[in-house]
């Protein structure tokens, strides 16, 4: 018999079907034994009534413990009208056991997987994620993660855009947040970087064409944990325009963003369908912070209040070497009417920067991008970079010599999204596997040493390990140079 999933039980009253799935609970009511059965769809239960269940199969229902993987053959009956679940898809229904097959033990799981886990210590957790994302909640996130990211992509297919994948393998660039580095097998004393965002191939691509670019991109970046930055990866939708204005590549984001929540968050009301664009320094006279929180009613879970903040300065204020930081990225494109300032006072220079904010939170970063050679050599000098920090640079310079369209873009991040979306206090609910706060993958045990001969080939010895985070001087977290706050 083939396995029935159990939503698809109410269809078949009055026939026999298969089932299979976890062991939620078992209740003995006298004689009686009752099993939630838990699979990828729902519960639904199952009872065994002596002389209805084979005489083995009824003998083996009470060995069940919660977590056992069980297939169970039997006829499904409506339910009583005073028995009825509503609180179930299945709640009209029940199958009266025939037979039944222990299709793997579970030892006691070390939480109650039944319960939500919030109050369970995330180490705990982490470690035993595959029981974690067993929860209702856990498991529902990753389904609207799911439905999320597959929403996503249809919209931007629809609306013509290329799903491009970047390296993972790339280079190291002297700015920005601290680089995850891969040593090279081939190239003895080289190294790899993993890329903290695609940034600059999306601006090749843009050079190559491509004219409309998105990616649901993996970054990389070894930063400290908070409850909004995860400490190693995280995925950022990233997409970039050619031939687009600031106000187009707006709409754009805009347009996806009130579809998604029509689409998959219907629940939720959104305080503006047209979001408000804030200059970046009334947004901070008024609000004292470059994050407002706009909600009507800040208690609201399902309050969502998107708005931007335009006109941002290029940079940070001057730096004591008489340099200056980017305040969004070192590819950022200063107004054209600013232009001018960035040889008389540079700290004064606007920029095409756009940050996406949604309920007082940053959810994405983007702008338009300098797509002239002479002006990206300027911001190099005005950042201080020598003549060795330019050469890391000096494919984009090149590139940006053969023909380079104005263009922009920006990378929602997918979890701080998804993490308010959800009414989640922290990212890691919306991630199958979290790194822990302090960077670790728990559930496998990276990162871990490795043996001496995988050492050789890479060219690598190992100091005696000083300390577990081995601090670099930079302190920006931002890649390519940004280090807005
Ligand atoms: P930026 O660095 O602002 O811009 O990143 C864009 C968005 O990515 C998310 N994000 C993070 N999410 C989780 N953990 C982190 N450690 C983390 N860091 C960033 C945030 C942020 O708004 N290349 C540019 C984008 C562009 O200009 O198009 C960039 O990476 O939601």
């Amino acid at each position: 018999m083939q396995r029935t999933l159990s939503i698809e039980a109410s269809q078949k009253i009055g026939q026999d079907i298969q089932v299979s799935g976890w062991v939620q609970a078992r209740r003995d009511l006298g004689k009686l034994i009752f099993i939630d059965l838990r699979d990828r769809k729902s519960l639904i239960q199952v009872i065994f009534v002596p002389g209805e269940a084979s005489e083995a199969s009824y003998k083996l229902a009470k060995e069940i413990r919660p977590e056992f993987v069980i297939e169970v053959v039997g006829l499904v009956q409506e339910r009583n009208k005073k028995n009825i679940n509503s609180d179930l898809p299945t709640g009209g229904v029940e199958i009266l056991a025939k037979e039944l097959k222990i299709l793997s033990r579970a030892k006691t799981p070390p939480f109650e997987v039944d319960k939500d886990s919030k109050e369970v210590s995330e180490d705990i957790r982490l470690k035993y994620r595959y029981l974690d994302l067993r929860t209702e909640r856990m498991a529902k996130n990753l389904k609207i993660r799911h439905k999320t990211l597959s929403f996503m992509r249809k919209f931007f297919e629809d609306n013509d855009f290329l799903e491009v994948q970047t390296p993972i393998l790339t280079k190291s660039t002297p700015e920005g947040a601290r680089d995850f580095i891969v040593p090279s097998r081939r190239h003895a004393g080289k190294f790899y970087a993993l890329p903290q965002s695609p940034q600059q191939y999306k601006q090749l691509l843009m050079i190559a064409g491509v004219e409309r670019y998105f990616q649901i991109a993996p970054c990389m970046r070894d930063e400290d944990a908070r409850a909004d930055r995860s400490p190693g990866e995280f995925y950022q939708l990233d997409m970039e325009m050619s031939f687009a204005s600031q106000d187009e590549i707006m709409e754009m984001v805009e347009k996806l963003m009130v579809e998604l929540v029509a689409n998959i968050f219907p629940d939720k009301k959104m305080t503006f369908e047209k979001f408000p664009r804030l200059g970046w320094s009334e947004c901070q006279k008024k609000y004292k912070t470059d994050k407002p929180d706009l909600r009507q009613n800040k208690e609201n879970p399902h309050e969502l209040a998107f708005c931007w903040v335009i006109d941002w300065p290029l940079f940070e204020p001057e730096m004591e070497d008489g340099h200056f930081a980017p305040a969004h990225h070192m590819f950022t494109r200063p107004r054209d009417e600013d232009l001018p300032v960035l040889d008389q006072d540079p700290a004064k220079a606007r920029s095409y920067q756009m940050d996406l904010v949604l309920n007082g939170c940053e959810v994405g970063g983007g702008s338009l991008r300098i797509h002239d050679a002479r002006v990206q050599e300027k911001i190099f000098d005005l950042i201080g970079f020598d003549a060795e920090q330019k050469k890391y640079f000096s494919h984009m310079l090149e590139a940006l010599d053969y023909g380079a369209p104005p263009h922009g873009g920006i990378a929602p991040g997918v979890e701080r999204l998804l993490a308010i979306l959800l009414a989640e206090e922290s990212i890691r609910e919306v991630v199958a596997f979290p790194k822990s706060g302090d960077a670790r993958d728990l559930t496998v045990g990276a990162p871990s040493e490795i043996g001496a001969g995988q050492l050789s080939e890479a060219h690598i010895s190992v100091k005696k390990a000083s300390g577990p985070t081995g601090r670099s001087h930079r302190s920006s977290s931002r890649p390519e140079g940004k280090n807005k706050k």
